[in-house]
């Protein structure tokens, strides 16, 4: 998979956690630095952040950079007495919407796992009402021990959320898995938690981005598509429990976590990707009950396409591209006897509602979402108009990844039972 440290890709606009309050555990690892950027993160996400750390933890970094950060007084000893009652570990912890522990060592773990309150943090967590989401971030060796894996074993079974760890270079120099996630796929994990899941038990099947049909080895046609509205809804169908399977078009964005990504180039093989899917889907995949086509796909394709560079002549010789018709994926996908229920997407100038409607029924599909406006292509913000057979309903202009949210809940309440 593609990291978020790699140059030169870009991310979807977040989901947000407007209004939440977040207790931030820090415990004593070197991914503790990464700590204070995720601090940050949350807060651009829409949170408050309150900074609770134990003591290791300020061997790494000091409570001051998290006071600075989140403009909150950061605790970190249980005797604390700036809480009137002396009572921190419930105050802080009733205050919450939820707790996340990041980094979170092998002995942090070990001790939520037995339910030990022998400092603040962990205290609070015994303490809690509301959800813990664990990231761990250790040495591979440490988080192989058998055991570290009876613990976060005991963790799941009490309904903590361990997110991660991710595999690659650690501080110690060896390379395995203990990496703390990137502290934006934390934002994301907690954004997720918060999601109703009205996708359970669904598989979703999604195109995006541009299509990019050659004329020759270095030249092609292609569209100004971002990717950027599929991705969101890649996103947030995965926050709402489906099972997701994206197929790309050319784009630098990040996979969302947790989302099978296919990356093809042309119309051609984005329809054979999405056809075989639906054919054999994954082992551990249900067939997809939903097929979402937000790609803007090419309408042609080079039919006489060069599979050499060709050559600058005179004004007089120019090359003659022939076109051919590109298969139609979303009224192909349809028209199968065992047909997913399908959402299409239609970028209308004029009259949207009465070209939505004709475009609906041409497609064959329940819903078609147009974009309201010219100039979606790569903004972070949008306006939809939903066509079913009912009529239509506007969602008012916000972002893609909030969009995408409101997109998700209106095709949870159109689709059928799963098997009906
Ligand atoms: O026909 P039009 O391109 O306006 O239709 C847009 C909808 O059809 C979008 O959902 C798009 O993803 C889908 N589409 C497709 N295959 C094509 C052309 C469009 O799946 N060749």
């Amino acid at each position: 998979m593609r990291g978020p440290g790699t140059p030169g890709l870009c991310y979807t606009a977040r989901m947000n956690l407007d209004g939440k309050h977040i207790v931030l555990g820090v415990t004593g690892g070197v991914a503790a630095y990464k700590a204070a950027e995720l601090a940050r993160e949350l807060q651009r996400a829409g949170a408050t952040v309150q900074a609770v750390m134990t003591a290791a933890a300020t061997r790494f970094v000091t409570p001051v950079t998290f006071q600075a950060l989140t403009g909150r007084p950061v605790y970190v000893d249980q005797w604390d007495a700036r809480i009137d009652d002396n009572m921190a570990h419930i105050e802080l912890s009733r205050r919450a919407d939820a707790i996340l522990v990041a980094p979170a060592t092998a002995d942090f773990i070990a001790k939520l796992a037995h339910g030990l309150a022998d400092d603040l943090l962990a205290t609070l967590c015994v303490a809690r009402d509301c959800p813990l989401l664990v990231a761990p971030a250790m040495n591979r060796q440490m988080w192989l021990h058998p055991a570290t894996q009876r613990n976060v074993a005991q963790l799941a079974a009490d309904g903590v959320a361990v997110l991660g760890p991710a595999s690659g270079e650690q501080a110690c120099g060896e390379t395995g898995l203990g990496r703390m996630l990137e502290p934006l796929e934390l934002v994301d994990e907690l954004a997720a938690h918060f999601v109703p899941k009205a996708l359970a038990g669904r598989h979703v099947l999604l195109t995006a981005g541009p299509t990019y049909e050659p004329i020759d080895p270095v030249r092609g046609i292609t569209n100004l598509s971002s990717g950027k509205m599929g991705f969101a809804l890649a996103r947030a169908c995965s926050a709402a429990g489906a099972q997701v399977t994206l197929v790309a078009g050319p784009t630098a964005l990040v996979t969302p976590r947790g989302v099978r990504r296919i990356d093809v180039r042309t119309a051609q093989q984005m329809h054979d990707a999405v056809m075989a899917t639906l054919d054999a889907p994954a082992a551990d995949e249900p067939r997809p009950d939903v097929f979402v086509a937000v790609a803007a796909v090419a309408d042609w394709r080079v039919a006489n396409a060069s599979d050499r560079k060709l050559k600058k002549r005179d004004a007089h010789d120019l090359p003659q591209l022939e076109f051919v018709q590109n298969p139609d994926i979303l009224a192909a996908v349809a028209r199968r006897p065992d047909a997913p229920w399908c959402v299409g997407f239609a970028a209308e100038s004029e009259d949207l509602e009465a070209n939505g409607a004709a475009k609906r029924a041409a497609k064959g599909v329940p819903l078609l979402v147009a974009n309201i406006g010219h100039a979606t292509f790569g903004r972070d913000d949008n306006e939809l108009l939903l066509i079913d057979a009912h009529g239509s309903r506007r969602l008012p202009r916000a972002g893609k990844a909030e969009l995408a949210q409101a997109l998700v809940a209106e095709i949870a309440q159109r689709l059928p039972p799963r098997g009906s």
